[in-house]
């Protein structure tokens, strides 16, 4: 069973309601440590050898947010700037994070159908996460299939509940659904 690191980013988890009830349903899964980066750094000041040393003591790591901007919200993008850093995640002497596996877990406001060719949105989600399947790539993870949650703005009770099972059942699994990689 693969230690999970969930680390979830969401700026306002109060005002959550899509984000929130996915944490909720990965809260009691064995082996997940849930990791809320805005309540853990509320001054935005990351503790990188916290951080590195939690990266080392789990095999998979879940990011977990809502889309910002076609993007991660920015405690996120600090996170990975400040954490994965030469001569730990890449670079020469930086294996640390070889072999692991990283699922990025997203929920989107818009519907799947507005995202593709014609769409509101041009590029599918998973076009748009390349730079994680990248970030994959040059530190030796295994880039699982994203799990995505569309269409936040029109999510009924029931549907969020199954995503919940989904989720709870993914994390629960240690199953690598892993994504080929795809040419550019
Ligand atoms: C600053 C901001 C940027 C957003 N950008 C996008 C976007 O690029 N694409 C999209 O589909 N939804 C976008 N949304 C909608 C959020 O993704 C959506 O509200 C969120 O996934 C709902 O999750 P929550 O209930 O956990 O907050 C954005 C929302 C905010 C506040």
């Amino acid at each position: 069973m693969p230690r999970t690191l969930l680390v979830l980013a969401h700026p306002d988890l109060a005002a959550s309601r899509v984000n929130a009830a996915l944490a909720e349903a990965a809260r009691p899964v064995e082996n997940v440590t849930l990791h809320d980066l805005y309540a853990a750094y509320p001054d935005l000041r990351i503790d990188v050898e916290r951080e590195q040393r939690l990266l080392l003591e789990h095999d998979r790591v879940v990011l977990q947010f809502p889309f910002y901007w076609y993007s991660v919200p920015p405690l996120l993008k600090k996170w990975l700037d400040e954490v994965f850093l030469y001569g730990f995640a890449y670079g020469s002497g930086g294996t640390s994070l070889r072999g692991k596996s990283l699922l990025i877990a997203t929920s989107t406001g818009s519907m799947k159908e507005q995202y593709g060719p014609g769409g509101a949105h041009p590029y599918p989600v998973v076009e748009l996460l390349k730079p994680f399947e990248a970030t994959a790539n040059i530190t030796g993870m295994v880039y699982e299939e994203p799990f995505i949650v569309h269409g936040t703005h029109g999510l009924g009770d029931a549907q969020l509940a199954a995503y919940q099972d989904r989720y709870r059942d993914l994390l629960a699994s240690g199953v690598l659904r892993e994504r080929t990689l795809t040419a550019a």
